[in-house]
């Protein structure tokens, strides 16, 4: 009997030691010598013009980063969670009702209902996959100015003018979308 040896199939830390990033690449961990541990508040004290943060990973590190970066333009922080955190309300608030302006109808969400399963019962379907304001699938465009926002994935900007329908609501009666 032959036994073929298995070829590991190339990982992150392979991509990472690649020569175009091995250069730039430093890793900090939480465990160990205290004196590699990441210092947050130091490495984004200063921000040179055009530079954007891209960050990913448990709860705890998200809010130390949002906290560190707090100084930052809200447009040049790029956050994608790896869940939401657990006292996030992705459902439940008042009722309002929605503004469909390409339609020029108005749907009702009821307390504990969702902006996607209110359009649904209307039968207007949204795309949707985590539910939970992490992916961006829901979003539509709207009056971003007029939402309650609850997502984890829409930066200051976009908040002006998009809603993840999943989880957002009204600030006050009424919310218009672009539908
Ligand atoms: S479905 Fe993922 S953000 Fe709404």
């Amino acid at each position: 009997m032959r036994v073929r040896a298995q070829r590991r199939a190339p990982g992150l830390c392979d991509a990472l030691r690649a020569p175009a990033l091995a250069p730039h690449l430093r890793l900090h961990l939480d465990q160990g010598d205290a004196s590699q541990r990441i210092d947050l508040r130091a490495l984004l004290a200063e921000r040179a013009p055009g530079t954007h943060l891209y960050v990913c990973g448990p709860g705890g590190f998200m809010q130390a980063v949002r906290d560190a970066s707090a100084h930052w333009p809200e447009d040049a922080l790029h956050a994608e969670y790896f869940a939401a955190p657990t006292d996030a309300n992705t459902t439940t608030g008042l009722p309002f009702m929605l503004k469909l302006a390409r339609r020029g109808i108005s749907v009702p969400v009821a307390a504990d209902q969702t902006a996607v399963d209110a359009l649904h019962e209307v039968g207007i379907d949204i795309p949707v996959s985590c539910q939970q304001g992490l992916c961006g699938t829901c979003v539509v465009e709207g009056d971003g100015e007029g939402a309650e926002h609850r997502d984890f994935c829409l930066t200051g900007s976009e908040r002006r003018h998009k809603v993840a329908l999943c989880c957002s609501r009204a600030k006050g009666t009424e919310l218009v979308l672009q539908l």
